[in-house]
């Protein structure tokens, strides 16, 4: 199968921190179709030779094995062509589409990795030359919008020019192959079903904690905060894999139905639901990894009174009959005690304790980051001359390991995906905007209250008042037990 890729923003940090990096180790991998072109557009001027060598300069700093060796980027850079395009220019679009048109790729993927503001633009300047034939997908790179009203506008627009079946909307989240497991966990297997609902399920608590703070992207983050940069997106993804129903089928919307009902059965959030049930916070200055480090007030490109939050907790539930009244905490949080990402899932006690010591109820853990794996915690007999003692032990599974020939990181996935036309990863639109209707009076009650984020030490896990949000219900969040 022949491809065309086009990057617009082929300079920028996504195309380089992120794209090329994993279409370079798909082609290592020998993932890629043959018979490909990856063709990056950007306002410099650049000749092929140019541009290549601005990658191969970059590719040095990469660190050991993920660094191409000399003629294995000789290759590589074979398929990567360049050309300047201004996307205000609609004559620069014909051009795109003469080059283009210079062989009958059988597939065109055009990835939007630009600032997002530029996407209604680019979508209708697409549609006007005529690049929205079928042979064309397009990719949507988050953040999607900044609200409810202009994600649905961009929707419109990408849905006046292209099908839903062509619009590829990325959540890199779902492209990392702990997620994938998740599917394969619930739907390959009849051990958890029985057990996956209200009558033997006590809480579920999702985490996306990152030990790094904002970095160099302080005046993009200070605009997001984490509401948007990471719950409304990676967290619900997440809980929608939990939750929902088995899938008829493996489609991608038969998948993508069945997480939409999640999304429409969370419970909505008021003003006073807010105020009772999300914490915010934002860092200040602190330890990491034993490193001392600034707080977010006097990280580059803040202002000194910033409200932004670089914490969010919060506690919702799904409302149907699988799972009225288990409570699903979810928490991310820049410059956190260490980077770990994952879903725990918290079975009730058994109903009729027998045993005198540590009646634990079970655990599953679901580990997305840093490793992968799945780790069931049990209770098991120490053996005592005074009565049986239980002692927890772990069931404990290393997937990195056990398919490390397999594994291949979230974009090198997404992108075949992209180029073979799969969906099963991508959000639809209709999952996107439910997904900001659902966070938006969040956003809305934050802005009438002035008394704005908490503080917490980098380093910890959050506010305080993170805990008690768990506390409150009897529970405690997993490292705190
Ligand atoms: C991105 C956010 O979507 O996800 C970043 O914009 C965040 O702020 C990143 O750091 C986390 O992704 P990962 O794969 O490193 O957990």
């Amino acid at each position: 199968m022949s491809f065309d890729l086009v990057f617009f923003g082929g300079t920028g940090d996504l195309a380089w921190r992120k794209l090329v990096p994993a279409l370079f180790q798909a082609f290592r991998h020998g993932k890629l179709p043959s018979g490909g072109r990856i063709l990056a557009v950007a306002r410099d001027e650049m000749s092929d030779e140019r541009y290549r060598e601005w990658l191969r300069e970059r590719f040095q700093a990469v660190d050991g094995a993920k660094r191409p060796k000399d003629e294995e980027f000789e290759h590589f850079a074979q398929l990567v062509h360049y050309r300047r395009m201004d996307l205000s220019q609609p004559e620069h679009y014909l051009r795109l589409k003469e080059w283009l048109a210079e062989r009958q790729a059988d597939t065109v993927v055009l990835y939007l990795a630009t600032s997002p503001h530029l996407f209604t633009q680019i979508c209708a300047q697409l549609g006007a030359a005529g690049l929205n034939d079928s042979r064309i997908r397009i990719v949507l790179e988050k953040p999607l919008g900044q609200d409810l009203a202009s994600a649905q506008q961009i929707n419109r627009v990408v849905r006046s020019v292209f099908a839903e079946q062509q619009a590829f909307r990325i959540d890199h989240y779902l492209g990392k192959p702990s997620v994938q497991n998740l599917m394969a966990l619930r739907f390959g297997n009849a051990l958890f079903e029985p057990l996956w609902r209200r009558e033997s399920i006590a809480n579920i608590q999702i985490t996306l904690a990152e030990s790094l703070g904002v970095g160099t992207r302080g005046s993009f983050y200070e605009g997001t905060g984490a509401l948007r940069d990471m719950i409304q997106n990676h967290a619900l993804q997440l809980l929608t894999m939990i939750a929902m129903e088995p899938p008829s089928t493996a489609d991608a919307d038969a998948i993508r139905d069945e997480k939409l009902k999640v999304l429409r059965s969370l419970k909505p959030f008021t003003a006073d639901s807010v105020a009772r049930d999300v914490v915010r916070g934002q860092y200040r200055s602190g330890t990491v990894d034993g490193q001392a480090v600034v707080g977010y007030l006097d990280e580059a490109n803040i202002p000194a009174h910033s409200q932004c939050e670089t914490f969010v907790a919060l506690r919702t539930e799904v409302q149907n009959w699988r799972w009225a009244g288990v409570p699903f905490y979810l928490r991310t949080g820049k410059r956190l005690a260490a980077r770990d990402a994952q879903i725990v899932v918290n079975f009730r006690p058994v109903p009729h304790p027998i045993f005198p010591s540590n009646n634990q109820p079970n655990r599953l853990v679901i580990k997305l980051q840093p490793e992968d794996g799945l780790e069931l915690q049990l209770l098991a007999a120490k053996g005592s001359s005074h009565g049986e003692t239980l002692a927890p032990v772990s069931l404990d599974l290393d997937f990195d390991k056990a398919f490390a020939a397999n594994r291949v990181g979230a974009y090198e996935r997404l992108l075949l995906d992209a180029i073979a036309g799969r969906l099963n990863l991508f959000v639809r639109s209709d999952e996107q905007e439910q997904a900001w209707r659902w966070v938006e009076p969040i956003l809305d009650a934050w802005q009438d209250d002035s008394s704005g984020p908490r503080s917490y030490a980098a380093g910890s896990w959050g506010p305080p008042a993170a805990s008690a949000l768990v506390a409150r219900d009897g529970f405690s969040w997993a490292e705190e037990q």
